[in-house]
């Protein structure tokens, strides 16, 4: 009896729940997207930062705030362990976020002392423990970037406030993304924020009791939170509540009257919304959501962000204003994936072949001479797949067609005339090319390469 006979059989692993696998059909355009945003990017001045994916908890309950929903719900959260006696034990976070991470990396490496402006983007994973969804998971992705400097610098002109507007607006449209639409508000100075927490408490006063737990302790605690609250039995209520947008002062209606000024010159689409506060304590001023219709049901929010003039000082930095924000990249993907099977319903799209070519060794002994030309073509720069000579004919005219535009058919004859067959799958054509120009014609000559969509070419 073998080993696997006696073993016992046991269920086959999974993905945590929550979490997900991105197959090799779906990275190209993942890496598209990337792509596109670090090239945008560039073009504005951004360069990019990658910070630690753990941080010390307290960064997360200082600068996101101990009462919200991430901090308070949500983070991945344990004891590390001290493991030597120069160690010191602490509390540690997979980052739910990750504007808190920059500005800690701002403060550390005293990029404030430059006294220039900072924008500084990053694409990586990050963590929440929600109920997930489609287009919610509990590891999910952020593309995202902060503008952050000395006040000397002009961090707190709303003129950034509308290049990163615009730069978003650019950059959905660059991606084709079609519907989106842009969420302004701004949510005051945290001076303002003082006024504003007396007028919620007073009026949360009356209407306490009605509402949730956690809303009874956030009346007490940070009463901005409540506005939060997803529990429906509460919604009236909160619609009673004042508005934020009575509660700023002169100055904060001024800043966002200019970033609107702005982005009216640059012909960006905007929709003011009062109740717009967004979940993290961090922000004052600009706060603003892009919302989809294309593919994502109730997680319509592809990306958020904001102002957060406060934030260095929070977390014990300098001075240092900064605006930023995070495109949640699978909620983008999915809004993408969408577009395209519309499109492609509408269009009757022809299937998405990779490759240039696949070559068919017509026998076993042909094997080394067909990976020796696609060595060759490979270095040519062609996306070439080799087959196999004990493959059945029709077994490699099959795979090819799924995968390649050509299929090159490598048999003792054409071995020693050094003339090949040649298929184009599109027009159904053959023809013998010699192998001095076997490249050329592979790369377009045989067939105007089909316009493809970008994101087939990666
Ligand atoms: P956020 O609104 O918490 O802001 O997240 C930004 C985006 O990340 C959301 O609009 C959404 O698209 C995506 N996202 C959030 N949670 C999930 C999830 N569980 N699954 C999938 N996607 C999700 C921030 O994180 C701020 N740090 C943004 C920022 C940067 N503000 C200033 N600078």
């Amino acid at each position: 009896m073998t080993d696997s006979k006696k073993a016992p059989a046991r269920p086959p692993l999974k993905a945590v729940r929550g979490t997900r696998d991105l197959l090799p059909d779906q990275t190209p355009l993942w890496n598209h997207v990337e792509a596109t945003a670090r090239r945008l990017f560039a073009r504005y001045g951004f360069s990019e930062i990658r910070t630690p994916i753990f941080e010390a908890t307290d960064l997360f309950a200082r600068g996101v705030g101990q009462e919200t929903d991430i901090v308070s719900k949500e983070m991945f959260t344990w004891e590390d362990r001290a493991r030597a006696a120069s160690e010191k034990a602490q509390t540690l976070t997979l980052r739910p976020e990750n504007t808190a991470g920059v500005v800690r990396a701002y403060i550390e490496h005293q990029m404030a002392n430059s006294g220039a402006l900072q924008k500084l983007y990053y694409i990586g994973p990050q963590f929440r423990r929600e109920r997930p969804q489609r287009g919610r998971y509990r590891q999910f992705w952020q593309i995202g970037a902060e503008v952050i400097g000395p006040p000397s610098s002009g961090s707190e002109s709303p003129l950034r406030d509308a290049e990163v507007l615009e730069m978003l607006a650019g950059f959905l449209d660059e991606l084709g993304v079609r519907g989106w639409r842009l969420e302004l508000n701004s949510v005051g100075s945290s001076q303002d924020r003082v006024g504003y927490n007396e007028a919620l408490r007073a009026a949360l006063q009356p209407i306490r009791s009605r509402l949730c737990e956690d809303c009874q302790r956030r009346a007490e605690t940070n009463p901005l939170r409540v506005l939060d609250c997803k529990v429906p039995e509460d919604q009236p209520w909160i619609d009673t509540l004042p508005r934020i947008a009575d509660h700023i002062s002169a100055d904060s209606r001024a800043h966002l009257d200019a970033v609107c000024a702005a982005l009216e010159a640059c012909k960006v689409p905007y929709h003011l919304n009062p109740r717009l506060v967004r979940g993290l304590d961090y922000y004052t001023r600009t706060t603003f959501e892009f919302t989809v219709t294309a593919g994502l049901g109730a997680q319509n929010a592809i990306l958020g962000g904001g102002r957060y003039d406060g934030l260095s000082e929070m977390l014990g930095g300098p001075r240092a204003p900064g605006i930023g924000f995070a495109i949640g990249e699978d909620r983008l993907i999915l809004t993408l994936q969408a577009q395209h099977e519309e499109d492609a319903k509408a269009s009757g799209a022809a299937p998405v072949r990779l490759l240039d070519a696949y070559i068919a060794p017509l026998t076993p002994a042909q094997n080394p001479a067909a990976l020796a030309l696609a060595r060759e073509l490979r270095a040519a720069g062609l996306r070439i797949e080799v087959g196999d000579g004990s493959f059945k004919l029709r077994k490699s005219f099959e795979i090819a067609d799924s995968l390649a535009r050509h299929i090159v058919l490598l048999g003792e004859d054409e071995a020693g005339s050094g003339m090949y067959t040649v298929k184009t799958f599109a027009s159904g054509e053959q023809t013998k090319i010699p192998r001095a120009k076997l490249a050329e014609s592979l790369r377009g000559s045989l067939e105007p390469r089909r316009k493809l969509r970008t994101i087939e070419r990666l």
